[in-house]
């Protein structure tokens, strides 16, 4: 799969010399973390054909059998304050979204903060990770697309949730040039990530398919229902809740759930 990468990024690509393939890997974003303690430089990629023990969000698995996902995860250091990287996995999201629709015609939605959607079933899924070395902040960003799946190719336990690029186009995509294409649209997204955070945000809240839903908030044992109203600019999620009152919603802290489908 490396070569057919190779061939559909541009040879001067700043990230071409820098991608690692494996086989199988217990996860690429635990390998890249390891990676980037040991000085691995912006930029670099890891991409698996199979992982052992995939990591979502909130602790959860991401299951990823060879031959079918793409899995892979890119370091990027920048010389900034935590705070100033919260918008990280929007901002991806909105890439891996163009990417998407460049290889299949279609654009997915966001279910927020971090699951590419589509026709209210997960295509994708993204896992960003900060790690603090000497050397300033890390970010592992971890991206899960479920490419060659059919619906039996999914455990019974995500089978109703799960979609794959080729249950959307009824075509098998070239993995290759679908990883080359995220890629590029990862580093043009690096580009603007502080530039242009405004825009970058404005198109997250128009993919984003949580605004305007009900949705359920369950925070440790309890769950409160509210509306989804705003992303706010560091990507955190502005919610209504039934009695009047507002509260801004971090990723790390709490699930989300649209209270009539998994959306
Ligand atoms: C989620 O669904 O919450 C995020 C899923 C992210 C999965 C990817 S696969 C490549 C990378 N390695 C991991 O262990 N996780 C991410």
């Amino acid at each position: 799969m490396i070569e057919s990468v190779l061939q559909h990024l541009p040879a001067d690509h700043p990230w071409a010399d820098k991608i690692h393939f494996f086989d199988c890997v217990e996860s690429t974003n635990t390998l890249a973390k390891e990676m980037a303690k040991n000085g691995a430089p912006h930029g670099t990629v890891l991409i698996a054909d199979r992982q052992t023990a995939g990591r979502g969000r909130l602790g959860r698995s991401f299951l990823s059998p060879g031959g079918m996902g793409i899995y892979m995860s890119v370091i990027l250091r920048y010389d900034r304050a935590a705070t100033d990287l919260m918008h990280l996995t929007c901002a991806c999201g909105v890439h891996l979204c163009n990417a998407v629709e460049s290889i299949l015609q279609v654009r997915p939605g966001i279910k927020w903060t971090n699951d590419l959607v589509y026709e209210k079933k997960k295509l994708a899924g993204i896992l960003t990770e900060l790690i603090f070395t000497g050397s300033g902040i890390c970010a592992i960003v971890g991206i899960g697309l479920n490419c060659n799946q059919l619906p039996e190719d999914f455990d019974p336990t995500i089978r109703s949730i799960a979609t794959s690029a080729t249950m959307i186009t009824k075509q098998r995509p070239n993995r290759g040039q679908f990883i080359a294409q995220i890629l590029q649209q990862l580093h043009t997204m690096d580009g603007r990530l502080f530039a242009q955070q405004e825009e970058l945000m404005a198109q997250y809240r128009k993919d984003c398919i949580t605004l305007g839903q009900s949705v359920s908030i369950l925070q440790g044992d309890t769950a409160e229902h509210g509306t989804a109203i705003d992303v706010l600019s560091d990507g955190a999620l502005l919610v209504r809740f039934d009695d009047g009152h507002e509260q801004i919603v971090n990723s790390g802290e709490v699930s989300i759930h649209g209270m009539y489908s998994y959306v």
